[in-house]
């Protein structure tokens, strides 16, 4: 019998879902587990299904020689070493289509939420000091006419422009390789090199992956270039932006404010940004309906089956295609 170790708790009951021949073993706690506490788990396993927190190196590979697998429950992973595992002969998917919707939704809450002061304004109201309607209280910046500049332009940042035109806003774009001819043309999206995107942008959201071409991509220099007064969302992953440079860009005035789901050192934010009201803060939120992860759950265990039968996978990572 295949056996497979799920990293944590998800919101689908793996063991009754998987079919009989999968043993499923589920890590015991509501807390990611140790490497350690994952290599001793899983021996034996075939197969792990992990998640953004739990970190996939070469020694926990060698420490689980008998994982052929790894389901990562996420679009991203930069949590797994994809190299070692290439080595190995170790097979990685993960969860792209069916958390799209879920994640741009919160990123565009998150621009909202910057544009029109909607942390300050709640703060005000709880803390007893609305004193009634004021013509010149907590004024924003409306969206309709200004620029958003998408850095990453895949399947969330395109779902991010999609809402963004809905709002009146025009759309440029920064990515590796151009969108096809079609998805531009139907959002208005203007391929721009990174330095236009960055001078141009009234409201900047970041949609790639981390890798080594995009981590620290937003340090001092590159804020410094952003568009005065600019808003800065990030929803992807948190090293691609300098936190203590960002704090120092908002400190200085040159940004009207800031939108983060993931942080640096995740799950530590700098405490130079936790002090900030031109600062929305979210415990990484991006994909976290009902919905979305159940079906994250369900296309990494699907990939999982489908291995153990000796199928190929629906989802393997790009670099493993
Ligand atoms: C992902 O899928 O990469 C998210 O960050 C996890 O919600």
């Amino acid at each position: 019998m295949t056996a497979l170790f799920v990293t944590r708790r998800l919101p689908i009951d793996v063991r009754a879902e998987a079919p009989p021949e999968i043993e499923v073993r589920v890590f015991g706690e509501d807390r990611p587990p140790t490497g350690s506490e994952i290599a001793r788990e899983a021996r034996g396993c075939a197969a792990l299904l992990t998640l953004v927190s739990d970190p996939v190196d070469d020694a926990l590979l060698e420490a689980l020689p008998t994982v052929r697998h790894v389901a990562q429950v996420a679009v991203g992973y930069d949590n797994v070493d994809v190299e070692a595992c290439r080595r190995r002969g170790v097979l990685v998917t993960h969860t792209p289509d069916v958390l799209t919707d879920a994640t741009a939704d919160l990123a565009f809450t998150l621009v909202l939420a910057v544009a029109r002061r909607v942390r300050e304004g709640e703060a005000l109201l709880r803390s007893g000091r609305f004193e009634g309607w004021s013509p010149t209280m907590l004024l924003g910046v409306e969206l309709s006419g200004r620029t958003l500049g998408v850095y990453g332009f895949g399947r969330i940042g395109r779902a991010v422009a999609r809402r963004a035109r809905g709002f009146g806003m025009r759309v440029l774009y920064t990515s590796r390789s151009g969108a096809p001819a079609e998805v531009e043309a139907s959002l208005e999206a203007t391929r721009v090199p990174f330095e236009a995107l960055l001078e141009q942008s009234d409201v900047l959201s970041i949609h790639a992956p981390l890798d080594e071409r995009t981590r620290g991509r937003f340090g001092a220099a590159e804020l410094a270039a952003m568009k005065s007064g600019a808003i800065l969302v990030n929803t992807a992953r948190g090293p691609i932006v300098d936190e203590g440079a960002l704090a120092a860009a908002l400190a200085g005035g040159h940004l009207f404010g800031a939108g983060l789901d993931v942080f640096e050192r995740e799950p530590e934010v700098h405490p130079a940004l936790l002090g900030r009201d031109d600062v929305v803060l979210l415990p990484h939120l991006g994909s976290a309906t009902e919905a979305a992860r159940q079906r994250m759950a369900r296309t990494a265990l699907a990939d999982a089956v489908r291995v153990a039968r000796g199928e190929p996978p629906a989802h393997v990572v790009p670099e493993l295609r």
